[in-house]
């Protein structure tokens, strides 16, 4: 089984891999260690930069007892004039699990088609499913579930589509604002009315923010945007979309990271008290040990 986006897993499997997360968090905390990838090697594959998926990922293996190799944009093929599906197959015939973080979601579907171990999606420009495991992590462990209300206020990216699929199979009460023309595709909105409900829409930050428990942004300029730098710059803060303390209130600020202070938030918010980023960047590694272990098992 492939984790390309959070709706392959069904709402009992992403509840099994929060419970795994869970009990492989308190079991780390107590000093203890987990078997699920002993003598397993997962490769890692990345064609954009990263800290937490990086870490986490390969401290994870460990920590599962298994190992992780790194495979940066010039370490391997892929790229460089071999195709997906090549690199797909053959690694399939060393590893145990492959995780990849690349530019074109075509480039993970192929992968999971053609590699005979699973597949996991560390990031592409339409999705970033590990991020909302993580994320739904944090909400659960903050409001004891999911009742709770949560506003996204920023670019409709990668993390904000997970998001809202990933809210939409937990039941998560989400409301997304973001600048005219820069919206959540209308194939993932279909798809979260298809799971259970599409979040409320808004291009008004205020009306956003307004009743809900948590704020969420993330970067103006994902990566590989770098060209509509100007533009989104312009059109976001034109529009009143960076994050202050006085938008958030007495609400909790969500980042997936890295964060661009002074863009989509003031440094004051990311350094508040209200602020739980860390608790978030923590969880990716509970949260992907959660999943190594349901899918390596
Ligand atoms: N949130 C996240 O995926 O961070 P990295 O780009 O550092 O992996
Ligand atoms: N939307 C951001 C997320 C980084 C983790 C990007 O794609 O660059």
């Amino acid at each position: 089984m492939n984790f390309l986006n959070i709706d392959d897993l069904t709402g009992a499997q992403l509840e099994d891999v929060l419970t795994r997360a869970i009990d492989l968090k308190e079991r780390t905390a107590r000093g203890k260690t987990a078997e699920a990838m002993s003598g397993r090697t997962l490769a890692m594959i990345f064609e954009k930069p990263s800290t937490r998926t990086r870490v986490s990922f390969e401290t994870g293996a460990t920590q599962l007892g298994g190992h992780a190799i790194f495979l940066g944009p010039d370490d391997i093929h892929l790229g460089h004039g071999e195709p997906a599906k090549d690199t797909a197959r053959a690694l399939s015939r060393y590893v145990d699990a492959i995780m990849a973080r690349v530019f074109d979601h075509e480039d993970v579907v192929e992968l999971g088609e053609y590699a005979t171990v699973p597949v996991i999606n560390g990031l592409t420009d339409d999705a970033h499913p590990c991020q909302t495991l993580a994320d739904l992590l944090t909400i659960r462990e903050r409001f004891d579930g999911f009742d709770a209300r949560l506003a996204w206020v920023g670019d409709g990216n990668n993390v904000c589509q997970s998001l809202v699929l990933g809210a939409a199979i937990v039941g998560l009460d989400l409301v997304v604002a973001t600048p005219e023309g820069y919206g959540v595709d209308d194939a993932v909105l279909d798809r979260a009315a298809e799971l259970g409900s599409k979040p409320e829409i808004t291009t008004d930050p205020e009306a956003a923010v307004s009743g809900a428990d948590a704020v969420y942004t993330d970067v103006w300029v994902s990566m590989g945007e770098e060209s509509e730098r100007a533009e989104k710059l312009d059109a976001f803060s034109r529009a009143g979309f960076r994050v202050t303390e006085d938008l958030l209130g007495d609400r909790l600020f969500m980042h997936c990271l890295p964060a661009h202070r002074g863009e989509e938030v003031t440094d004051a918010v990311l350094e508040s008290d209200n602020a739980i980023v860390w608790s978030q960047a923590e969880n990716r590694l509970h949260a992907q040990k959660g999943l190594l272990a349901s899918l390596l098992s």
